[in-house]
């Protein structure tokens, strides 16, 4: 069997960064070592990818400009996400 490269490259807070290409965004970061998505309006504290499956809004950030759940969104090389500034 061959073995094919299934990575891309995304701009996480202005920094590349090599993730899968399979699944979603939230997923593609977690596998990558990034649980931090945003902070939470309060406490400021980290906050992260929970339920995968777009209820709870713990992934929101912004994806290419957009407020979106990062659980929903399939990524995509050269994707730029910023993470922190959605409460
Ligand atoms: S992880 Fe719950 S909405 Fe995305």
């Amino acid at each position: 069997m061959q073995e094919t490269d299934t990575s891309i490259e995304l701009v996480l807070d202005g920094q590349p960064i090599r993730v899968s290409a399979h699944g979603s965004v939230a997923g593609a970061l977690l596998e990558a070592g990034v649980a931090w998505l945003r902070s939470s309006p309060r406490a400021h504290g980290p906050r992260g990818a929970f339920c995968f499956m777009g209820v709870c809004q713990e992934c929101a950030i912004v994806i290419d400009g957009r407020r979106q759940q990062a659980c929903l969104v399939t990524p995509r090389a050269g994707m730029t996400i910023e993470r922190g500034g959605v409460r």
